[in-house]
């Protein structure tokens, strides 16, 4: 895994290369999406793949289904923590090493033990408020160990 990747310049150096509407080009940057989150494609990143290039998710569904080597992982939960400057302050880093020592997985990956899809993003704007993480989406405030716990393991 390259640490430099990211999702967002994949999807402008494909873009410049013809897709989406290149499907060639599009299948590309799928393959190389899988590549770099340990051999799935997570979720989020085909939701983004879908939002950024302005596809339908049943569209880029099909195509992932059309070529054998791709496939999407099926973690039934998400979560996802602020990785922004504020909430840095404020020991999310303390709380990233916690998840994935915890839960077995890395940002981009995915957590069996856990059941989620885990990544660390950009500031959720809700900086006074941190450390801040999404769970499935809903954004949580002031969140803790005991928090992630809870909302992974139920208690
Ligand atoms: S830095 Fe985390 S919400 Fe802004």
């Amino acid at each position: 895994m390259d640490q430099n990747w990211t999702l967002e310049e994949a999807l402008a150096h494909y873009r410049r290369q013809g897709a989406p509407g290149d499907q060639g080009m599009l299948v590309a940057l799928l393959r190389e999406v899988q590549g770099e989150n340990g051999g799935v494609l997570p979720s989020w990143a085909v939701a983004e793949i879908a939002a950024v290039y302005g596809l339908k998710d049943t569209f880029l569904s099909a195509v992932i289904k059309r070529y054998p080597g791709l496939r999407t992982e099926e973690a039934p939960h998400r979560l996802e923590l602020c990785g922004g400057p504020r909430c840095a302050g404020r020991d999310a880093a303390r709380l990233a090493a916690f998840v994935e020592e915890r839960y077995a997985v890395r940002p981009g990956g995915v957590s069996t033990r856990g059941g989620f899809t885990y990544r660390v993003t950009g500031c959720m704007k809700n900086c006074p408020n941190g450390p801040s993480l999404k769970w499935d989406g809903t954004l949580h405030s002031r969140a803790d160990e005991a928090l992630i716990r809870k909302l992974v393991d139920g208690g």
